[in-house]
């Protein structure tokens, strides 16, 4: 049976990664194309300081490189071709294209919304920030200063949330910038969430669809605790059904463009 559909934040997961090799300028321009509401990107540190697209901690699966991204420098993963291990594998007739191959910043990234012509969020995960002792949320706050993305706008949402799955990481970011959205990322259920609280200070939480499909009753924990819930990763038309029907606030796809279809949009 299909629901009347409340409005849900549609928000493209390391771009349109179906589409486009995942975390590439293609991938985000293909996302702002469709008309998603919001970015999510994982955010490694380089060994020269840089935070770089890239979601494992090891190069090898997305790049045609080997080694982790915290033992590279930004010049040694921009020799690096990041797209062809999907171009190659769905069109025989393939052409590189440096905007499917190369490895993306979040300097670069944020260029790139800011150009966007229309409001489009971001949500940034730190990934591995335990490692790094605080520098992935400095470089990050550092950047979103640069690009005045630190502070709340004059009117409208913030347009850039943090996600983690460190609380850790979660609580640096609001103590040196208290006003950015904070999203507690969870992949189960711990035994202290199990009545719907999250960390103190966070107010959005973060569950992964699995969560969703086997435990919808703590969804609505969660809401009833007065959290938003964005859920992670939405594919399927029938758990895009399942988060409408819960009302939760976003959702994080690897499909935007047939996700905003079936939302009517
Ligand atoms: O958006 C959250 C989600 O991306 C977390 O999982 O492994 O895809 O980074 P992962
Ligand atoms: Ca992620």
């Amino acid at each position: 049976m299909t629901h009347a559909l409340p409005p849900i934040q549609v928000v493209a997961h390391r771009g349109a990664s179906e589409d486009a090799p995942e975390h590439t300028l293609a991938a985000y321009r293909k996302a702002i194309e469709y008309g998603a509401d919001a970015l999510e990107c994982d955010v490694r540190l380089t060994a020269d300081g840089h935070l770089v697209l890239v979601h494992d901690r090891r190069v090898n699966r997305t790049s045609n490189g080997r080694g982790a991204v915290s033992a590279l420098e930004l010049a040694d993963l921009a020799a690096l071709d990041f797209g062809s291990w999907k171009d190659r594998e769905e069109s025989p007739d393939w052409d590189a294209d440096p905007e499917r191959t190369s490895v993306l910043t979040l300097e670069r990234l944020l260029e790139l919304v800011a150009d966007a012509g229309r409001p489009v969020q971001l949500a940034i995960e730190t990934k591995h920030p335990t490692r790094w002792a605080g520098q992935v949320e400095e470089r990050l706050l550092f950047l979103l200063k640069r690009f005045g993305l630190d502070a709340p706008p004059a009117e409208g949402p913030h347009p850039v949330r943090v996600m983690s799955f460190s609380a850790r990481s979660l609580h640096r970011v609001r103590a040196a910038a208290p006003t950015v959205p904070t999203v507690y990322l969870m992949q189960f259920i711990s035994p202290r969430m199990r009545d719907g609280r999250l960390p103190a200070g966070v107010r959005i939480a973060g569950p992964g669809m699995r969560i969703v499909r086997s435990h919808p009753g703590f969804i609505r924990k969660l809401q009833s605790a007065g959290h938003s819930v964005h859920v992670w990763t939405v594919n399927e038309p029938e758990d895009v059904q399942l988060c409408a029907d819960l009302g939760v606030e976003a959702i994080i796809t690897n499909r935007p463009r047939q996700v905003l279809s079936q939302l009517g949009r």
